[in-house]
């Protein structure tokens, strides 16, 4: 099992979503959301929103994230923490609590306003990978 988190690391995730929050392009809910995400390797990760005209091919931040995660190497998430404008902490969304899944799975930690959780806390009983394997025909 991957060592626990120190302060500082999360201190950095925690800056490192703000940073990203404020490159947010969400001109249409004015509700801008930045994440930052560690990878197995060390690896800094970062997204935020990204809104269209065509409201619902928005992209949240989280998208961008697991976007940063694959595009630089991949591997796997071992921490998240997703912000809002003010900088508090910001649950994902359903959706996107099956993308940090795919690519964190049960052991990746994340903030939350109640304090540090695992994936599997936050998506209970989840959908992945080993279902299609399981289930498959
Ligand atoms: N949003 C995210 O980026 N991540 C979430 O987990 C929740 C929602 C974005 C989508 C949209 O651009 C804005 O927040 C309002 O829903």
């Amino acid at each position: 099992m991957a060592p626990a988190l120190t302060q500082d690391d999360w201190e950095l995730l925690r800056s490192t979503a703000v940073e990203a929050m404020g490159q947010a392009y969400a001109p249409y809910s004015n509700f801008p959301v930045g994440v930052a995400g560690l990878a197995d390797d060390g690896r800094l990760l970062s997204g935020c929103n990204v809104e269209n005209a065509s409201y619902a091919v928005g992209l949240c931040a989280e998208c961008g994230l697991v976007s940063d995660l694959v595009r630089t190497g991949g591997g796997r998430l071992v921490a998240v923490w997703c912000v809002d404008s003010r900088g508090e902490t910001l649950m994902p969304c359903g959706r996107c609590r099956q993308l940090l899944w795919e690519h964190g799975g049960e052991q990746c930690r994340i903030q939350t306003p109640e304090g540090e959780r695992s994936l599997a806390e936050i998506l209970p009983q989840a959908f992945g990978a080993d279902d299609l394997t399981k289930g498959a025909r």
